[in-house]
């Protein structure tokens, strides 16, 4: 195990991203599982091909964590997930199945909580995008609209990558290059290429 943590998500947003891209070459190394803890009625987890979904007490996942996720409480009530790194350096492809002694443990046949989601009308979302324009002014409200995109998300078909080519498209709305840029630099961060180390600086309620 190289890596423990318990993480408390309250009324905030875990920003859509993919993990391990700095360390792209040993990335196949590494498997992460979450244990939820404790959580609430309204929070949720997005994956990029799965969907989206609320992690429930006696739940074990396992992400794939190298395609864009995103998590988000819309609650002010604690939602504490215990995440667990492990990495097998001399195993090829090794598979989540070698981290647990016990496999009678394992009930494939529960369902997970995913949320039905709906389809968007494409001319709703432009109208939507127009409106989080007009908010659009400086860098710094990059986040905020992100955030409103992410909501969106939750309820409505689409990847979590749209999220970022939405707030991409909103910049250009505005007809700002700096905007355009700022936004084009955040994706790619955050679900593109990254260096090790490298860093984007956040705001208060968004991880
Ligand atoms: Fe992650």
């Amino acid at each position: 195990m190289t890596m423990a943590r318990v993480r408390n998500l309250v009324n905030g947003l875990v920003i859509p991203h993919t993990d391990f891209l700095e360390l792209s070459k040993d990335k196949d190394q590494y498997i992460r599982i979450l244990i939820p803890l404790e959580t609430c009625i309204d929070s949720y987890h997005s994956e990029e091909k799965f969907g989206v979904f609320r992690m429930r007490k006696g739940d074990i996942w396992i992400l794939e964590s190298t395609v864009p996720h995103s998590a988000i409480n819309l609650t002010s009530d604690d939602r504490r997930i215990l995440s667990l790194d492990f990495r097998y350096a001399h195993v090829p492809s090794p598979h989540y199945s070698m981290i647990f002694k016990d496999p009678s443990m394992r009930d494939e046949t529960i369902a997970p909580a995913l949320v039905l989601r709906t389809k968007l009308d494409q001319e709703d979302l432009q109208d939507y995008l127009e409106l989080l324009s007009a908010r659009f002014n400086e860098k710094d409200d990059a986040e905020q609209i992100l955030l409103k995109l992410s909501q969106v998300q939750l309820r409505f078909e689409s990847p979590v990558s749209d999220i970022y080519r939405n707030l991409t498209e909103v910049a250009k709305l505005t007809k700002r290059q700096d905007l355009v840029e700022h936004c084009e630099k955040m994706r790619k961060f955050y679900i593109g290429s990254r260096v090790m180390n490298e860093r984007f600086p956040l705001r208060k309620g968004i991880t």
